[in-house]
């Protein structure tokens, strides 16, 4: 049968950070409106889309051998349109089309709104179609910045982390230009979004059901925008979006240290919905490898911004993440930041290999020169005491109660070790505390998107197990009225 109407079954496969499933919800939802169906299933599809990244190469790498399977799939499938959006469309531009012939599609990370006609364009003409921003050398400032368009108009819940949960987008770009990373060329400029249309986006997702909203930026602390005459900051912004009625706990990542002031942290503390979570990377403990990686702080900064949130946030989480075997990094260096693991006690820390990109200043001027190998060791060893580090400070919250806001059934086995008969109307639940760490329950599903009490029991480094605790009504005596279980 030829397919003179193709019946639009669209594929996507999304990797990289939350820009890029918060960019696949935006390109889903506006395909959808087009009369496409997601499917799961690549071999059945007439549109695959690949939403893409370039941090490190073996992002990269992952998404070549992924288009590589696709290599003969246009013999038996004439009408299939394959695409490669995101960082690394933005990134490698033509030399996709060199790499994988089959592609028919490359768009950045700056025109997600034209997918659509893209697509049409490609299918109809079966020519190839790229549509990408000006690279950061290519024009002025503002001639670069409005070739990065930021697209957030339409949504679409099945493709949320759960239905009580949506990111939202109040930054694009990266200014920072740290010398590793690739961000800043395949995301364009920094700027800011207009307060005034995230409160109605974060009030048109409260109206859908959300109840938490995690706020989206590479440097999110940094959120800068004059409207009306105010100049909004972040501690604004969170003071605007915590009007929202229906909205139970608000996030935002990732923080830049520099920009952690003081009135952030006071605006953390006095507005009950937002997560006492910081997800602030100190990306390593040598002064040295710091000044290299043009981070911008020292350690000395980073401890004085620590004190600062632990004295006026106190229950407040930190976590970090960290490069292992950067250009010329000692045993010396390393050890600092083992040091600086220690000495911070994060919640928990993304730990990387260093991976040279093409373009950035580091490769550029410095040789990658630590072995896979001692980068391997380096970081294992950084795991390790780091997750010593994280089960111990767990073990802590054993005989406390923490505030869950339940995000639906668990998908984990915990369960296993949990080791406890359940009836048939409660489930194994998953949800974070405010802190952000994860707690598991047992509890009716349809507590998913309120917020329960559980008493921790147990913990392994990275979750809290607990029992949901049965809330007491005063009745001016002391009855006690269980409304949570069951
Ligand atoms: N904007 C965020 C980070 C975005 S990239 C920030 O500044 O914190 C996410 C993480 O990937 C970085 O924090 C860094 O630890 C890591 N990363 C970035 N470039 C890398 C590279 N070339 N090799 C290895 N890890 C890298
Ligand atoms: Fe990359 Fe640095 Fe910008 Fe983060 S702040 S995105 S690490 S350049
Ligand atoms: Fe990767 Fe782009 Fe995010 S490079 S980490 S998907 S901003």
């Amino acid at each position: 049968m030829s397919h003179s109407e193709p019946n639009n079954k669209l594929f996507i496969e999304t990797v990289g950070c939350q820009m890029n499933v918060l960019d696949s919800e935006l390109v889903v939802a506006a395909l959808r409106q087009d009369g496409y169906e997601l499917t799961g299933n690549m071999k059945e599809a007439d549109t695959i889309l690949f939403n893409t990244c370039s941090v490190r190469e073996h992002a990269e790498q992952k998404i070549y051998s992924q288009l590589g399977r696709l290599k003969y799939s246009k013999e038996t499938r004439p009408n299939l349109v394959i695409g490669v959006m995101g960082c690394m469309a933005q990134k490698d531009q033509k030399l996709i089309f060199q790499r994988a012939p089959q592609v028919d599609m490359i768009v950045g990370t700056g025109q997600l709104a034209e997918i659509p006609e893209l697509i049409n364009e490609s299918r109809k003409k079966r020519s190839r179609q790229m549509a990408i921003s000006l690279s950061r050398r290519g024009g002025s400032r503002t001639e670069v910045a409005d070739s990065f368009q930021s697209y957030d108009p339409l949504r679409d819940p099945t493709m949320r982390p759960s239905p009580h949960q949506a990111f939202v987008r109040i930054m694009i770009g990266c200014d920072k230009f740290c010398t590793y990373c690739v961000v800043p060329t395949t995301r364009g400029p920094e700027q800011s979004r207009s307060p005034s249309a995230l409160a109605r986006e974060t009030q048109a997702l409260a109206e859908q059901g959300v109840k938490e909203i995690t706020l989206l930026g590479q440097t999110v602390n940094s959120y800068k925008h004059v409207e009306d005459g105010k100049e909004y900051r972040m501690a604004d912004l969170l003071e605007l979006l915590h009007k929202t009625e229906g909205i139970q706990r608000i996030k935002f990542v990732t923080n830049y240290p520099k920009d952690m002031t003081n009135d952030l942290l006071y605006a953390i503390r006095d507005l009950p919905k937002v997560a006492h979570y910081l997800h602030v990377p100190l990306q390593h403990g040598c002064d040295d490898v710091l000044k290299k990686m043009k981070r911008g702080y020292t350690v000395p900064e980073y401890r004085d911004m620590m004190h600062r949130i632990r004295e006026i946030i106190p229950s407040c989480a930190v976590s970090s993440d960290f490069i292992v075997g950067f250009c010329g990094e000692t045993e010396e260096a390393h050890q600092k930041t083992m040091e600086a693991v220690r000495e911070f006690r994060f919640k928990n820390s993304f730990i990387f290999k260093y991976s040279e990109r093409a373009g950035t200043k580091a490769a550029d001027n410095y040789p990658d020169d630590i072995e896979d190998k001692v980068k391997k060791r380096r970081n294992n060893e950084m795991l390790d005491l780091q997750n010593a580090i994280s089960a111990e400070d767990n073990a802590d919250f054993i005989g406390r109660s923490v505030e869950v806001l339940v995000e639906g059934p668990s998908k984990s086995a915990v369960k296993a070790e949990q080791n406890r008969p359940t009836n048939a109307s409660t489930n194994q639940l998953v949800g974070r505390s405010r802190c952000d760490r994860i707690v598991v329950f047992d509890g009716n599903p349809r507590l998913a998107g309120s917020i329960a009490n559980v008493q921790i029991h147990d913990c392994t480094p990275t979750t809290l197990m607990g029992d949901i605790i049965t809330r007491t009504i005063q009745h001016g005596s002391s009855d006690l009225l269980p409304i949570l279980q069951g």
